[in-house]
């Protein structure tokens, strides 16, 4: 089987990114991590990537000197390291058209929380976690999903539910997410290894990727 080529961009800690790398050595996801890029020059994301010996590079409108400078940057990092995915683990930036535009329907994102619930605009991180417990909710969750022009907008792969323990504060509630993040994101890139998430080359963002409905009746009995 030849492995899945995939490519992160992260702005912190990026232990959703070392969950890959670790499923990866564990022979669990057949993936090779190609390289990361992160807006903040600071995230340990690029230090773990440089720990698997992968390509971590800090990539900011300071260092290419403006906005367009950074997507001209990612452009020619696509070109040069070509990847079937690219996978999003704690971005907190927009990504620009541009690159949505050369990755057609192959981006991947991962949010905190039951979309459409608690998403959009100023949901991210923490800030989410904050919000779920304001709304005394009784689950919270994992979506993780294709990304589009919008935030937190594109076609649904795999949710999973989180139960809010009673009385849980936002960082309690956050640690539990992140937990079904680590267990849930190998997940679907393995199944875009397996073939079982598919992207097509539909420009309907609901049509994004086919969707195995046996993989998703087998996804939707882990607890
Ligand atoms: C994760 O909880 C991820 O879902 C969230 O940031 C955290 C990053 O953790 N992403 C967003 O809120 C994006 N909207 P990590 O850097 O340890 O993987």
């Amino acid at each position: 089987m030849i492995p899945l080529r995939f490519a992160v961009l992260a702005s912190g800690g990026g232990s959703n990114l070392q969950a890959l790398l670790d499923r990866i050595r564990s022979g669990d996801l057949p993936a090779e991590h190609v390289f990361t890029v992160s807006n903040n020059s600071q995230a340990k994301a690029l230090e773990r990537t440089r720990n698997a010996g992968a390509l971590a590079f800090h990539i900011s409108s300071k260092t290419e000197g403006s906005e367009e400078g950074v997507v001209s940057k990612l452009l020619e990092l696509i070109d040069h390291h070509p990847v079937d995915l690219l996978v999003l683990a704690g971005y907190m930036k927009k990504v620009p058209p541009a690159v949505l535009h050369r990755l057609k329907n192959r981006v991947v994102n991962v949010h905190p929380a039951l979309l459409p619930s608690f998403g959009g605009a100023g949901f991210y991180g923490e800030r989410v976690h904050e919000a779920v417990v304001q709304s005394r909710c009784e689950f919270t969750g994992v979506t993780i999903h294709m990304v589009n022009e919008n935030y937190d907008d594109g076609q649904i792969i795999l949710q999973r539910k989180v139960r809010v323990p009673a009385g849980a504060d936002a960082k309690t509630v956050g640690q539990l997410v992140l937990e079904k993040e680590h267990d849930s994101y190998w997940r679907v890139l393995k199944a875009f290894a397996d073939g079982d998430v598919v992207s097509t080359d539909s420009d309907n963002p609901a049509e994004a990727v086919r969707i195995n409905p046996e993989w998703l009746q087998r996804m939707s009995e882990l607890d």
